[in-house]
């Protein structure tokens, strides 16, 4: 997906505020208050417009990440918080897509950070700029070229740990896709004093700290040099230490730079050998010596140094030691030569230790053009950087101040112009009146300088050339004379009486006036230095080093190429340089970088106000912004402002068909902006007040918050929708996938199930099968074994006869038959009588007929006894019946019982019917008699006995007297309920009565009778037929009866008897009646 396009501005989430032009009110204190206050958030860079104002926060912030670098790629330079990323892109877009040559200019005090910034604009250019290996090579070696030159030209003062002694311009050149091809560095005058002498807290040029620390020991004792830094006299002692900085790690680092940028070996080892060489100089030491033709000389004080450098550089070192010692004057074909005093010979030797070192820097800064620049030849386009020397105000300010300083008033010159032109040019281009704004023009201040007839560059020419004695103070007069009357020019020897007092202006100094602030200068020097001289004996000497590089550096010492006309002064040299430059800029479009110190204590954090509005008034930039808003704060391209504001109008919302011009016309109209508040360029709307502007922001920021509202709301309920939507189909998705799988689990489920069901089925069926054809095969297997078993019987009935084996059967069968026949014969022939009590039997003949002779016996004893009871008459079979039950009765209990057997039951013994002496007895009596006999009744008191006539009718027993017949008592049968007697041979019985009965009121009967069986017998069974009741017959030798009151034990004694066979009784006591029997 394509990135979203997030249109964002400069005044989102501002801090203070971005635009110095949209500062309101606009006065010093607001612009150094937004300034304070941005740089308080880590906001270090601020727009004037197109200007950046780079405050520098003397630590490392994370704003120039490769991410930062992407964020503000092919962005519009409004469109994020002022960064150098925007200005570099704005740049390098312009250079590539319109073909428009581009110069950064970066000015700034010393340590303002301009060089930092050169850097940063050069790897933004880098990191977007096309790719590939040969342009990543050119690139490398551009950014590489920096380390070179910062340790030959870069030295710690006390403004700025690492500030730039030499003024530097580089143009990088690309082709037209905007891919590097190379470059060409252009540099301004060394501060080369500082090889021989530097201020206090300050030091030399980095190389020398960095050989004496990073080298190793054989590359020092190759150099004969010592790692001491004490050792040399040309190195400050004071700060030779810088806080932060690794001298060794920044060797190595240089090191290989000069490798990355192109240096051979030997080249690298001919520069340290010139490093060597200069800081030895320092160490030659000269000492008076009287001549005798009264000339003051000098001498070397130890030679030991000079032979030293000699070997290094291959110098004769006797040529060397005569350039120390003479100078030779050329004049008209005329040598002349002079002897050095020892201040002639310290000033040669620091003026050969400066021209070597700023030759030999000069000589690197073309050895690295010649490593970077362009291999083609077709058009190029060009970015310049500059980054040149902040103005500088020391305590003594020299010739190179001047210098300096001058080249800062061409800049602010330049950008004075340009700004100015520019926006003029903008008003012209749009079409706007241009209206003249009032701002400090420091025209007349270079004009001081270089004016070429009365400036004082060209006044310190002419004393340099003029013949006779020429020194700082004769120059000093001649600017006395010329410019007293100029403004910007302080002196107190000036025809202008004004300074004639003021104390803090010494005499051997002028003053001037800069843009920038008041500078004293120290006269002294001025001329030496402008004059830059180098006697000719050491230049000649150099020229015959052995060292191609030294020999190289003095092309002049050539004597072949002598040349008696003086080089140009280095302020004129200087100052065509500075004019080329001024062309050189003018011609391209410029993008300012306007850098600022917060404070002189190099930093973090601290925000010095006074130092800040020093440098923003001296810098100009409150004008730069009246020149910006004169007229029209803000302008903007219409297709970016309708952008912005189109929300505000609905018409314009949310798009615009027409073009953006009239779009904005709408928008304007609607929101009733009043007509002078702005005006319509050609491409552009321009604003007069920021007020308007920010009314613009409130109203869109508002509205913004609305839309925000409505995006939120229609997206909201979009989302829901969608989500809602989304849950529906997928509900829709879920159902139909739980369907299917429920259907299919169903369908497998019957499926099995059917499977189980069909397989019960496939197996009841197969086992029907199975069991019918087991049955079939049964059947036939019995249905054979039949036949066969039929066969065999038909087979062997038929083939029985034949067998031999059945004869022993069948004469056992035949020979069983005959004995049984025979048996049964004979048994036919012996059998006993009919009479049922004849005990014989024949024997038996055979043992095996045993049980068969048993059982026969018993059958025919059974069968007689049929035979016999077959003849009795009904009366007869009564009779026995009456036997029978006394048998069961009383047989085998009884020992009177077998007496009776024999005797007939005759019941009436006694023929009442035909005793006439009965006959009131008989008619009393209705019903049947069954016994009537005469019986002993046992007295109750003493047991003797009186004959009674005992009867016995169905339902009654009667006791009547024997002699009158009269009834004496009489028993219902009911009220019988026992009968007991002994199991004796005697007739004694006792008739129990019910209790409570009439009859039982005197008690129970006890009688004798010979005929008990018989009595007993029926009066059981009269019993048993009327009351349907078993009478209780009980036979003992001891029982009780109940005489009235009492219970009486009858006693059964045997054998105790005295007199004869017949029992007697005797009451013995009331409880006792004993009976003794026989
Ligand atoms: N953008 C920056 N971020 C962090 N530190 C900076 C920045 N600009 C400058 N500095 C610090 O300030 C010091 C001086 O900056 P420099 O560019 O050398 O000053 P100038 O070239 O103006 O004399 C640097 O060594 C560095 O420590
Ligand atoms: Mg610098």
């Amino acid at each position: 997906m394509a990135k979203m396009e997030v249109k964002t501005s400069l005044l989102d989430n501002m801090i203070g505020v971005g635009d110095m032009v949209l500062l309101e009110p606009l006065n010093e204190e607001t612009f150094i208050n937004n300034l304070k206050k941005r740089f308080d958030h880590n906001e270090i860079y601020t727009y004037i417009g197109s200007v950046v104002i780079s405050v520098n926060p003397y630590r490392s912030l994370p704003i120039y990440s490769p991410e930062k670098v992407e964020d503000y790629r092919n962005r519009n330079f409004y469109e994020l918080s002022p960064h150098i990323f925007a200005l570099s892109d704005e740049a390098y877009r312009s250079l590539r897509d319109q073909d428009k040559d581009q110069c950064i200019l970066i000015t700034g005090e010393s340590g303002a950070g301009k060089t930092e910034a050169s850097k940063l604009v050069m790897s933004y250019v880098a990191a977007v700029c096309g790719k590939g290996a040969e342009v990543n090579q050119v690139k490398e070696q551009l950014l590489q070229s920096n380390p070179v030159l910062e340790a030959f030209g870069n030295a710690k003062t006390v403004r700025n740990d690492n500030s730039s002694r030499f003024g530097k311009y580089m143009d990088i050149e690309f082709d037209f896709k905007g891919d590097p091809l190379g470059g060409v560095i252009s540099n301004y005058l060394l501060e080369k004093s500082r090889v021989v002498k530097q201020p206090r807290g300050e030091r030399n040029f980095h190389v020398f700290y960095q050989l004496l620390s990073g080298a190793s020991e054989e590359l020092l004792n190759k150099l004969k040099l010592e790692r001491d830094f004490s050792r040399y006299n040309y190195l400050g002692l004071d700060s030779a230490r810088v806080n932060g900085v690794d001298d060794a790690a920044n060797f190595r680092t240089v090191r290989n730079a000069m490798q990355i940028v192109g240096f051979m070996d030997h080249e690298v080892e001919s520069v340290l050998e010139v490093v060597a060489a200069v800081l030895k100089l320092g160490n030659i030491e000269f000492k008076p010596e009287s001549r005798v033709n009264g000339l003051d000389e000098s001498k070397i004080k130890d030679k030991n140094e000079l032979k030293e450098i000699c070997e290094l550089t291959s110098i004769d070192q006797s040529v060397l030691e005569r350039a120390f010692s003479f100078r030779t004057v050329e004049a008209k074909q005329e040598k002349v030569s002079t002897t050095l005093n020892v201040a002639q010979a310290y000033y040669a030797r620091d003026a050969l230790a400066k021209n070597l070192y700023s030759r030999l820097f000069s000589w690197l800064v073309n050895r690295i053009n010649e490593s970077i620049k362009a291999q083609t030849k077709v058009r190029k386009k060009v970015m310049g950087v500059l980054d040149i020397y902040g103005f500088e105000i020391f305590e003594d300010n020299s010739f190179e101040q001047f210098i300096i300083n001058y080249c800062n008033e061409k800049l602010q010159q330049i950008f004075i112009e340009l700004t100015l032109k520019e926006e003029q040019e903008e008003y012209i281009r749009e079409d706007i009146e241009w209206t003249h704004i009032d701002y400090f023009n420091n025209a007349i201040i270079c004009d001081l300088i270089e004016n070429n007839t009365n400036g004082i560059l060209a006044m310190l020419d002419e004393e340099c050339l003029r013949p006779g004695t020429v020194t700082d103070e004769t120059f000093l007069e001649k600017l006395n004379q010329v410019c007293a009357t100029h403004q910007h020019f302080e002196s107190r020897m000036s025809k202008c009486s004004r300074f004639l007092n003021d104390t803090s202006l010494p005499h051997s100094c002028f003053r001037i006036q800069h843009y920038a602030g008041k500078v004293l200068y120290q006269v002294e020097g001025f001329v030496d230095k402008n004059n830059d001289l180098l006697y000719r004996d050491l230049s000649q000497a150099m020229w015959k080093a052995g060292h191609a590089l030294i020999k190289s550096l003095f092309p002049e010492g050539n004597p072949a190429k002598i040349n008696l006309k003086r080089p140009p002064t280095a302020g004129s040299q200087f100052k065509a340089s500075v004019a080329t430059l001024m062309k050189n800029l003018q011609t391209k479009n410029p993008n300012y970088i306007r850098c600022i110190k917060p404070n002189d204590k190099k930093a973090a954090h601290i925000f010095s106000e006074g130092l800040v509005c020093h440098q923003i008034r001296y810098l100009g930039l409150l004008e730069n912004v009246r020149v910006r808003r004169a007229g029209y704060a803000f302008r903007q391209a219409y297709e970016p402002c309708l952008e912005r504001y189109k929300m505000l109008c609905k018409e314009t919302w949310p798009h615009w068909k027409g073009p953006a011009r009239s779009g904005v016309e709408v928008l304007f109209n609607e929101l009733e902006i009043p007509v002078e508040e702005y005006s319509f360029g050609r491409s552009k709307i321009f604003i007069r007040n920021p007020r308007t502007l920010f009314k613009l922001e409130d109203l869109r920021k508002q509205r913004l918050e609305d839309l925000a509202t409505l995006i939120q709301k229609i997206y909201r309920g979009w989302k829901c929708r969608t989500h809602f939507l989304l849950m529906k189909r997928s509900q829709i998705v879920i159902a139909a996938w739980y369907r299917r799988y429920a259907q299919q689990k169903r369908y497998q489920q019957i499926k099995s199930s059917a499977l189980v069901i069909q397989s019960y089925i496939r197996g009841w069926k197969a086992r029907k099968i199975l069991r019918e054809l087991k049955h079939q095969k049964r059947c036939q297997e019995a249905a054979t074994t039949i036949a066969a078993y039929w066969h065999g019987t038909q087979v062997r009935r038929e083939y029985r006869k034949f067998f031999r084996a059945n004869a022993g059967k069948k004469i056992y069968e035949f020979t069983l038959q005959r004995i049984v026949q025979k048996y049964f014969l004979e048994m036919k022939s012996k059998m006993p009588s009919l009479s049922p009590i004849d005990k014989n039997w024949p024997s038996r003949p055979y043992l095996f007929l045993d049980s068969t002779h048993k059982e026969l016996k018993r059958i025919f004893h059974l069968w007689r006894c049929k035979k016999y009871r077959d003849q009795f008459t009904d009366q007869q079979k009564l009779i026995y019946e009456e036997k029978l039950e006394a048998s069961e009765l009383f047989k085998d209990k009884k020992a009177l019982y077998p007496s009776s057997v024999g005797q007939p039951f005759q019941g009436a013994y006694l023929e009442i019917n035909k005793n006439p002496k009965y006959k009131k007895l008989k008619d009393a009596i209705e019903e049947k008699i069954i016994i009537a006999e005469v019986v002993n009744k046992i007295n109750r008191a003493n047991g003797k006995s009186t004959s009674r006539i005992f009867l016995l009718t169905n339902n009654n027993l009667l006791l009547a007297d024997q002699k009158s017949g009269q009834i004496k008592s009489e028993v219902p049968l009911v009220d019988v309920t026992k009968v007991s007697m002994s199991s004796q041979n005697d007739g004694f019985f006792a008739v129990h009565l019910k209790e409570g009965s009439e009859a039982a009121s005197k008690g129970d009967f006890l009688f004798s009778s010979d005929h008990l069986i018989e009595m007993a017998t029926k009066l059981y069974r009269t019993t048993l037929s009327q009351t349907k009741q078993k009478l209780n017959i009980e036979i003992s030798d001891e029982f009780l009866v109940q005489f009235r009151q009492d219970k009486v034990c009858v006693k059964f004694i045997q054998g105790s008897q005295k007199n004869g066979s017949v029992p007697t009784c005797k009451r013995k006591n009331n409880r006792l009646l004993e009976v003794a029997v026989p």
